[in-house]
């Protein structure tokens, strides 16, 4: 289940994910009984005040109320669901400043200056985790190891990343030794970066937070109240901390971001045993290619990248265990699950204040799949702006940038939502619904519109307009998840139609229903 937020201002959680991660499994989450019974969190039941609310309880909602909290502010975290059970729960939780080949490109994008403001700020997150942590002495499988960006075809890139990152005080090396368990052309190696077990470390972060879960949100307002079901709260600041930005104008984020997915299979037995303890977290270069990363025993194996709604892959998670089945004939898969980021044009998250109008509205958001340190980042940067002071990071990560380096990225996410939009009333896959195999989902023209039909393994079928709710689209079959997904800016609804991911705000089986009457 998801967090989703609706147009009439309330927030719910009603379509279905496939798959739960390693993470929320309570065998690795909680050492006992009483570790789970007091992970649960109250539900706001009355009117309260503080100096600052933080909407999203994710790793970086978290993270903002603890640092502001240190500050001195009274803090108050709400989240319609609980701690880290959106994007949190899903990530394969590496604490790294490697972000992919970031550096050479920020260096020649963006000047020298706001590059070493994005690597500064990014090593400095991994060094308050590890402080955080020492501190509260909180029990998360923490590990410091290296990080690896590798690439099978172009030693170049990787050349120049090291120079790159050098440049900005970045010790990286230049080899070609790995633990994988195939050859590579060339890799740059961070040292000192860190993994950990996301959940386990929010768990022990939020006892010292006062948190309230369960909480929905009606309304949130300039004069600083956030209006719930059951309470009001009211505040100096407010702190929009829920992966997507649910308030569409001011701030207009959906203009500039658009949603990627990825999968992951966590694989386990003898052969990742023998020869699957890796030195390391590793990533390709190539976009297409996978990531790795070790927790206890298993090995998590991440890949088949795509842009939400756009090329979904036809077995993603049969994709993964094939190419795992290559290197570990004798590992199997015991869990799967997908994540979805939101992306920016020029690859850095937005951080700051939420718009020019909403003075006491901050945001943080866009972490283009590095979410740890990018959440850290976000709580260094919020905590310095609404305690009054200045911070050395803030420019790179201000909102609302010129994106004169993103111009192109920004084009093409304009071309996907024109081409969408207009290809609402083509693209019919099937003449006759029963043309539609069981288990698979097509398009099909009824009484002159188009609509998504899922025909389920005992030929019940499932009705949905294919019309996206957010600016009008055409959501696209996802047969991995069984989902159809919007490729403008990452909307989701299982094939009930029932809404998973923002920015849509409602479902797309109602006007559907309303119409076959
Ligand atoms: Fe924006 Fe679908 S998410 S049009």
């Amino acid at each position: 289940m998801n967090t989703i937020w609706r147009e009439n201002g309330t927030v719910e959680s009603t379509g279905q994910e496939r798959g739960e991660s390693l993470w929320v499994q309570k065998q690795f989450r909680y050492d006992n009984q009483q570790a789970m019974e007091q992970a649960k969190r109250p539900k706001l039941q009355e009117d309260i005040t503080t100096d600052v609310t933080v909407i999203g309880a994710g790793m970086a909602g978290v993270l903002i109320a603890h640092m502001l909290q240190e500050n001195g502010f009274s803090v108050v975290l709400v989240d319609y669901k609980e701690v880290g059970s959106g994007i949190t729960k899903n990530t394969t939780a590496k604490i790294s400043s490697q972000h992919n080949l970031i550096y050479q490109k920020l260096i020649s994008n963006k000047g020298q200056e706001r590059a070493w403001e994005y690597a500064a700020a990014n090593q400095m997150a991994i060094e308050k985790f590890e402080e955080i942590i020492s501190l509260k002495e909180i029990d998360c499988d923490f590990q410091i190891q290296p990080s690896y960006i590798y690439t099978l075809d172009n030693e170049d890139k990787i050349k120049q990343e090291v120079e790159a990152a050098r440049k900005l005080g970045i010790t990286a090396v230049l080899t070609k030794e790995t633990t994988l368990p195939f050859s590579v052309k060339a890799a740059v190696r961070f040292d000192h970066q860190a993994q950990f077990h996301p959940l386990k470390f929010l768990d022990g972060l939020a006892k010292s937070l006062t948190v309230y879960e369960h909480t929905r949100i009606t309304e949130v307002r300039d004069d600083g109240v956030v209006i719930t079901e059951q309470g009001r709260i009211k505040a100096k600041s407010i702190v929009i901390a829920t992966h997507y930005p649910f308030i569409n104008a001011p701030g207009f984020y959906f203009f500039r971001m658009h949603q990627d997915r990825q999968y992951v299979v966590a694989l386990e037995g003898e052969d990742i045993n023998k020869k699957a303890h890796l030195d390391g977290m590793y990533l390709d270069a190539d976009p297409q290619g996978y990531s790795f990363r070790n927790y206890k025993d298993f090995l998590l194996l991440g890949g088949a990248s795509h842009r939400s709604g756009k090329n979904n892959p036809p077995d993603a998670y049969a994709q993964l265990e094939a190419e795992a089945g290559k290197w570990y004939p004798n590992a199997k898969v015991v869990y799967t699950w997908s994540n979805q980021d939101c992306m920016t044009p020029d690859s850095i998250p937005y951080i700051g204040r939420y718009s020019a109008r909403t003075p006491n509205i901050y945001v943080a958001t866009g972490f283009n799949k590095w979410g740890m340190t990018s959440a850290m980042v976000s709580a260094m940067i919020i905590s310095d702006l609404i305690a009054g002071r200045k911070n050395e990071f803030q420019k790179v990560f201000y909102p609302r940038r010129l994106m004169f380096s993103g111009s192109k990225e920004l084009l093409k996410d304009a071309a996907v939502v024109t081409i969408n939009l207009l290809s609402e009333h083509l693209r019919i896959t099937h003449d006759k619904l029963r043309d539609i195999g069981p288990g698979e989902a097509g398009t099909v023209l009824k009484d002159g519109m188009k609509i998504g039909v899922y025909r389920d393994k005992y030929d019940k079928y499932y009705f949905v307009t294919t019309k996206c709710p957010h600016l009008g689209c055409s959501l696209e079959w996802n047969q991995n998840e069984l989902t159809w997904d919007c490729p403008c800016h990452g909307s989701r609804f299982d094939y009930r139609g029932n809404l998973i991911s923002n920015p849509a705000m409602r479902d797309v089986f109602d006007a559907c229903q309303r119409k076959r009457k």
